[in-house]
Parts: C-alpha cells; sequence; structure tokens
C-alpha cells in the first residue's frame, strides 16, 4: 500500500502527464502488489465530472458490455434507467434521488442511471438469490468498457430506492440496487475542498493475505504467501 504522502505525489504526477498528452485530466492507477491489466489499474471513482455529453454511440457500447456479463443460469436479471443531461427534466428527476451528499458532486455529471434488478426468475417465479451479485457483474463489465473508452463511471449505495420506485415507476419484483453516474473525468478543482481531498487521496486495498483464503476459512492461501 502506498503511503498516503506518495498517493499525493503519483496523483499530481500523473495530473502534469495527463496535462502535457491531453489524457483525462486526473488519473489514479491502482498501486497494485501484482501486475493486473491496465484497464482495472485504469478503472477508479472520480467524483469531478467533466459537463462534456457521452456520446449515444458510446453510450451504447457500455450496455451493450453490460449485457454480455455472465449471469446465474443466464437470467440477465438486471435492467438500467439512464438519464442523460439532454433530458433536463429527467436528469434531475434522476438527481432528486440521491443523497444530498452525492447531489452535490453527481449534479454535473451528464449522464445519471440506476441499476435495477428482477428478484425472481422469469421461467420459474422463484427467488434468484444471485441477481444483485449478477446485476454488481454487469456493472463491474461496464465500468471497465467506459475505462477503455477514457470514460468514468461512480457507483453509489447513497440514494432513495423507495423513491426511484416512485418517480421511475419500477414494477414490483424488480428492486433497485445502485445509482451511478457515467462521465468523462473533470477539473478535481471544482470540488469543494473536503471532496477535492478525497479525490487526490491514495488508493487503498487490503492486503490478499486478508481474504484469499485456502483450505481452512481465516487461513490464507499458500499461493498468496509465496
Ligand atoms: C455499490 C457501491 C456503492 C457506492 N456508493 C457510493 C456513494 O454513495 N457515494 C460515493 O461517493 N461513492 C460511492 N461508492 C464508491 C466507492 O467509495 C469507491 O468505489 C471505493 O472507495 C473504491 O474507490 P475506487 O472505485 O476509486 O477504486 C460506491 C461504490 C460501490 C461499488
Amino acid at each position: 500500500m502506498l503511503p498516503s504522502a506518495g498517493g499525493h505525489a503519483a496523483a499530481r504526477c500523473f495530473q502534469k502527464a495527463a496535462q502535457l498528452i491531453e489524457e483525462p485530466l486526473m488519473q489514479k492507477p491502482a498501486p497494485t502488489q501484482h501486475p493486473i491489466h491496465t484497464l482495472l489499474q485504469r478503472r477508479w471513482s472520480p467524483r469531478a465530472f467533466s459537463e462534456k455529453p457521452v456520446p449515444p454511440d458510446v453510450l451504447r457500447s457500455l450496455f451493450e458490455a453490460a449485457r454480455w456479463a455472465p449471469s446465474s443460469n443466464n437470467e440477465q436479471p438486471w435492467a438500467f434507467l439512464v438519464a442523460t443531461r439532454d433530458n433536463p427534466e429527467s436528469h434531475a428527476r434522476m438527481l432528486s434521488t440521491l443523497v444530498e451528499f452525492n447531489q452535490t458532486w453527481a449534479r454535473h455529471a451528464p449522464v445519471l442511471a440506476i441499476a435495477v434488478s428482477e428478484l425472481a426468475f422469469a421461467r420459474t417465479g422463484k427467488p434468484n438469490r444471485n441477481a444483485f451479485y449478477d446485476t454488481g457483474a454487469a456493472v463491474a463489465d461496464l465500468s471497465l468498457e467506459a475505462t477503455s473508452r477514457g470514460v468514468f463511471v461512480h457507483q453509489m449505495a447513497g440514494f432513495d430506492p423507495h423513491k426511484a420506485i416512485e418517480l421511475f415507476e419500477i414494477p414490483s419484483g424488480w428492486e433497485p440496487i445502485a445509482a451511478f453516474v457515467i462521465g468523462y473525468p473533470g477539473n478535481p478543482e471544482s470540488l469543494p475542498e473536503t471532496l477535492r481531498q478525497r479525490e487526490t487521496a491514495s488508493r487503498e486495498r487490503k492486503p490478499l493475505t486478508e481474504f484469499v483464503m485456502g483450505d481452512h476459512w481465516g487461513k490464507t492461501a499458500a499461493f498468496v504467501q509465496d
């Protein structure tokens, strides 16, 4: 894990490089302990978004990526409500489902969305205990497709699912799981001070030794210790 000062220095260095080569203003590549694909390394969740619209063909590709996510029994138990700024009424309505903290930064993003899961298998009506899991996988794939196109996604649990059901007339049997924004990264300087600090803070994760277990719960897998 990088110490915080190192993280700040890395973020500043990337900001400078980004300005020179016209890459996104702010990049925060994951300081990994083992090599991973560049796409995974580059994905992060900014809060500073540019107001630049995301073209419809790019949005189509993002949701096409979600479409091809794996799911239990190939049920594809997801649906997405998407509000773009060119429909200001729907953008404002979706924004109003977010908690105040998220509204402060998400309002600038050109695209807002809500991921919704179908709770039962369409064919049998039996509960689908993997519906949330599959929906998360679809959003993960969408996020990586976005990263490959210089577009970023920031997911949010901080929204009111009941309000979303009411305002978007989500039918029973479907549950709003998470909201997310889609857009091009903006200038962190545009954020209020507390959010600006979080935007440039170093990225942190638990070490593999804490969560990759071997033949007993709590016992780190041997290949991780090597
Ligand atoms: C399901 C989910 C809910 C989240 N909810 C919020 C949220 O309400 N507000 C927010 O600012 N960030 C939210 N986040 C973003 C996380 O804080 C972020 O993914 C985490 O700190 C790791 O940072 P990274 O995505 O840049 O690697 C959420 C992320 C996920 C996956």
